[in-house]
């Protein structure tokens, strides 16, 4: 087994504090929360999360719950298997770190799916991991263009249909605080909103949103407002 790289300069161990964590360590730590890394639903955000030493074990170890629960049937495979994609969150400041994420987690959902995965649904992975996986800074919740960083929802509805709802970092955060303090009297949907909801969609529209969906160019409609459920947060 070829050594693995855990540092990529100096210079970026000092201008990034840039350590890539080792597999043994995301590996005994995910064991920390094992039943959550088998949930094929279970959310996952790593916040540093470069070029995916964390997110591809979680995404590895959801895919094996779907072959075991749906290896039967090859359309809930592949449905729940890109369902388990969409469940899988990170942010990265670099983006040569974004990309590798991407791509290695592209390479984890493809192997799964292999021999028989076609370009669409190649695409509508891409179009989730694009939105998925940000790359922007976790502190200031911006993406690469100052943006609030805007992170999709998505839940899969059964015989082939997704939905996605969009919400801001930046609001998700306040969770927290939410619970008690200044907000401990407000209903959660009234400070969780999505930022937009959209028609429910199959792979196939998916894969045809792929381009719009990564560079944000286009955006089907918002239908409606509603509230949010959790996330756990990972990483190093
Ligand atoms: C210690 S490395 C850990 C990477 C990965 N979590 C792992 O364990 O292998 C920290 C990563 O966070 C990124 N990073 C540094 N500051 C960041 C910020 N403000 N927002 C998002 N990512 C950041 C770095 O580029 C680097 O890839």
């Amino acid at each position: 087994m070829p050594k693995e790289q855990l540092v990529k300069s100096r210079q970026r161990v000092s201008d990034h504090g840039e350590v890539f964590t080792p597999r043994w360590l995301v590996d005994d730590m995910l064991d920390l929360v094992k039943p959550e890394t088998e949930r094929i639903d279970s959310r996952f955000l790593e916040p540093a999360c470069g070029s995916g030493n964390f997110l591809v074990p979680i995404l590895e170890r959801k895919l094996e719950a779907v072959r075991k629960r749906h290896g039967r049937s090859d359309f809930e495979k592949r449905h729940y298997a890109l369902f388990a994609l969409m469940c899988v969150y990170g942010i990265e400041l670099l983006l040569d770190n974004t990309n590798e994420c991407r791509e290695s987690l592209m390479g984890t959902f493809t192997r799964f799916l292999s021999p028989s995965t076609d370009d669409e649904w190649l695409r509508a992975a891409r179009a989730v991991l694009a939105a998925n996986v940000v790359q922007g800074d976790a502190l200031k919740m911006t993406d690469a263009t100052e943006k609030p960083i805007v992170f999709p929802e998505w839940g899969y509805l059964g015989r082939g249909r997704y939905q996605r709802r969009d919400f801001r970092y930046d609001s998700l955060t306040q969770r927290a605080a939410a619970s008690e303090g200044l907000f401990a009297h407000f209903e959660e949907h009234e400070i969780f909103t999505p930022v937009r909801t959209y028609p429910q969609m199959t792979v196939a529209d998916l894969a045809a949103t792929a381009s719009p969906v990564v560079e944000g160019a286009t955006a089907p409609p918002v239908i409606e407002q509603a509230e949010r459920d959790e996330t756990t947060e990972v990483g190093a």
